[in-house]
């Protein structure tokens, strides 16, 4: 499970957490929203160990994030990441593309890591682009090739930030369902999204976070029917517009 208490993180001046207290469990799906600015890509950086904090502490399997002897890529390996855009090597096929990681920072053999890759792009309906190039897909096949190479390390976590707000919206649909599929077999995940119908629809709980403070969280019933605070209301009905 992920533990995250306390977690305090400025830039600068700025505070961008102001004391993060959230436990996500084993199997869970916890969808992140809020406005521009509020610190839901800042928090999952740090649950990955890309950025430090100033204060608290996050525990991935009892493991603390932050600490000083903890070995950052062997907890990367657990905690997979995909962003709004990820630049895949134009010159190297999907397969090579999936195949790397796997193989550069796993050691494994090229068989091995060219089966695994087959079947992550396989599960995400990629299985007829093995020999094509990245330049060569359409947005929504990019982000889930991105996806394929998340998976690819085998994660147990695995963190997505807004991973369809880049794409035309008629690509929106099958990135969603790639997730929603990843949702449904187990995998247990933090989605920023944008997508308020779909966070209601594959969420276990939802967290409204404002000004760097996570403002009210809880299944997505209660966010998005009977939401109890000021802002959260304020932002549900903006975004509804
Ligand atoms: N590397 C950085 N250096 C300085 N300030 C940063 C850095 N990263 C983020 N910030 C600031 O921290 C605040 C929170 O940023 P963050 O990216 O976490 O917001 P967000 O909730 O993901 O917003 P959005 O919905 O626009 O993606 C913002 O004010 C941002 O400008
Ligand atoms: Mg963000």
């Amino acid at each position: 499970m992920i533990e995250i208490e306390n977690v305090r993180k400025s830039f600068g001046p700025l505070e961008v957490l102001k004391g993060i207290d959230l436990t996500v469990q084993n199997g869970e799906v916890l969808t992140v929203i809020g406005g521009s600015g509020s610190g839901k890509s800042t928090l999952l950086t740090c649950i990955n160990g890309l950025e430090p904090i100033d204060s608290g502490r996050i525990l991935i399997d009892g493991t603390e994030v932050h600490a000083k002897g903890t070995d950052l890529n062997k907890l990367r390996r657990k905690v997979g990441i995909v962003f709004q855009q990820w630049n895949a090597f134009p010159h190297l096929t999907v397969l090579e593309n999936v195949t790397l990681a796997p193989r550069k920072v796993l050691g494994m053999a090229r068989a091995q890591a060219e089966e695994i890759a087959v079947r992550q792009l396989n599960h995400v309906g990629l299985g007829d682009k093995l020999k094509t190039y990245p330049g060569r897909l359409s947005g929504g096949q990019q982000q889930r090739m991105a996806i394929a190479r998340a998976l690819a390390m085998s994660p147990r976590y695995m963190l997505f930030d807004e991973v369809t707000s880049a794409l035309d919206p008629q690509l929106v649909g099958e990135v969603l369902d790639t997730l929603k599929m990843l949702a449904q077999e187990g995998m247990t995940m933090i989605l920023v999204t944008h997508e308020m119908a779909f966070a209601r629809d594959v969420s276990d709980r939802v967290a409204f976070f404002h000004q760097g403070v996570m403002a009210e969280i809880g299944p997505p019933a209660h966010i998005f029917g009977d939401p109890q605070h000021p802002e959260t209301r304020k932002f549900l009905s903006s975004s509804r517009q």
